[in-house]
């Protein structure tokens, strides 16, 4: 297995560029079910994520191709309606193939996407709202097997806002019989840019970008042209590395509206940030402040920056008190944070830190794809000789080309090759 080793202590400085997001290119790349193409879509980042995704619709017969700099891809003849465990256990977000699979075969067979180390993670939201379309689910060897012949529009109230549910119920009301409402809807960005995709295929979607999402069902879509949005939390993991290495750094590519809480709790560490357009200079203090974080759904502060945040607080002056309020389970980079000296104490939900001196180098070992990203962070801090970050395999799923990028940026960082497990 590979791993990434990293020599501290040098503030990150220069100006990196922003990838397309992970989050908005999965939908999209299952919104292409929804009809034959060529579907023409840029800024699809190569991720191992992606991989998955298209390894998965090239089964059911999906053929993708890539012209310069966009991604062709073309369902016009599927030949199959299944999502094997071998693929679905290695990326959750290959449920996002159901909504659209039903929509235009009237069937679908997915593996259930199981627990994953930041939480149990179920996938009943989706369900019970495909139900309330006029599906009919039922589980079998592990499989969620789903048919409808024509779903039809309904009045769904999400309990919890669900990004993926969104998207999903968003994807399978297109083409649905009559007006689909989605109530408690997910805000994120990446559903209002699957919404514009699918509206550029033909769809009609009122109110995506606020919890209530209007769908009329059409009856025909074509293939569309679409640039995916900037990945916000690959350019808010960039962001937390210059204010942690007092770097001079200009994130660049990236939509600023997006990364507003970032930036806001940034400021209050006493980081200077500068806003433009497309780009985000960010400027590390001297003396980093102790705020204090709780994650909260879009535009609230992102679960998914979280652990790289921490990095960040095991270094400020006093204490800060992190509630993680999106998924039950996603403290678990505390403990390889303390292996590099992080005093981090745990309650339930709640994370309390106390900020040291310094972190010192150490052997760790990724956990999930965000927790690798802080780890990677508090490595360009350690001091005493290296650190290295072990399965980083987590990393290749969400960020492209990491340590390239730190290393423009004058990071110390190299990826060793090992053996494939
Ligand atoms: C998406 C993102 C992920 C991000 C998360 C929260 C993608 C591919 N992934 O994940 O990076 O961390 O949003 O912003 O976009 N829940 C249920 N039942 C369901 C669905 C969800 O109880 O049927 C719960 C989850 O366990 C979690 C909460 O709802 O506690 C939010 O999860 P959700 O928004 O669905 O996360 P994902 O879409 O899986």
């Amino acid at each position: 297995m590979d791993k990434i080793v990293i020599e501290g202590g040098y503030p990150l400085k220069g100006t990196v560029n922003i990838s397309g997001a992970k989050n908005a290119a999965l939908p999209a790349v299952a919104a292409c079910l929804l009809t034959g193409g060529p579907h023409r879509l840029r800024g699809i980042p190569r991720l191992r994520d992606i991989h998955t995704i298209k390894s998965i619709m090239e089964k059911l017969g999906t053929v993708f191709q890539e012209t310069g700099e966009a991604l062709e891809v073309d369902s016009g003849n599927l030949t199959a309606h299944e999502a094997p465990y071998e693929l679905v256990k290695t990326m959750r977000a290959s449920i996002l193939l159901l909504g659209p699979l039903l929509a235009r075969l009237g069937r679908a067979r997915i593996s259930l996407p199981g627990g994953c180390a930041i939480g149990a993670r179920p996938v009943n939201l989706h369900l019970k709202a495909l139900v309330s379309m006029g599906a009919d689910i039922h589980m079998e060897h592990g499989y969620i097997n789903a048919q409808a012949s024509k779903l039809k529009g309904a009045d769904i109230f999400f309990d919890i806002p669900t990004v993926t549910g969104t998207e999903n119920i968003m994807m399978a009301a297109v083409t649905a019989e009559g007006t689909t409402t989605l109530r408690n809807a997910a805000n994120e960005p990446e559903i209002k840019d699957l919404a514009e995709m699918l509206c550029a295929m033909g769809a009609d979607i009122e109110g995506a970008g606020t919890d209530t999402i209007i769908v009329h069902g059409v009856d025909h879509l074509t293939p569309c042209e679409h640039t995916i949005i900037p990945d916000r939390i690959e350019a808010g993991t960039f962001m937390i590395a210059a204010a942690l290495t007092r770097g001079d750094v200009h994130v660049n590519g990236c939509r600023p509206e997006h990364l507003t809480a970032l930036t806001e709790k940034l400021r209050q560490t006493g980081t200077k940030i500068t806003i433009k357009d497309k780009s985000i200079h960010v400027r590390g203090p001297e003396s980093i402040e102790s705020v204090d974080i709780k994650t909260m759904p879009f535009p609230g502060f992102a679960t998914d920056l979280q652990a790289q945040f921490m990095a960040l607080m095991t270094v400020a002056k006093g204490w800060s008190m992190f509630r993680e309020t999106v998924f039950e389970n996603r403290f678990i980079h505390v403990s390889e944070l303390r292996r590099l000296g992080a005093d981090i104490e745990i309650n339930g939900n709640q994370a309390l830190i106390r900020g040291r001196e310094k972190l010192l180098s150490a052997p760790v070992m990724a956990t999930d794809l965000r927790a690798s990203a802080s780890l990677i962070l508090a490595g360009l801090v350690a001091e005493g000789g290296a650190t290295e970050v072990h399965r980083i395999y987590h990393l290749d799923r969400g960020y492209e080309d990491i340590e390239t990028k730190f290393r423009t940026l004058g990071a110390k960082i190299r990826r060793e090759k090992g053996p494939s497990v």
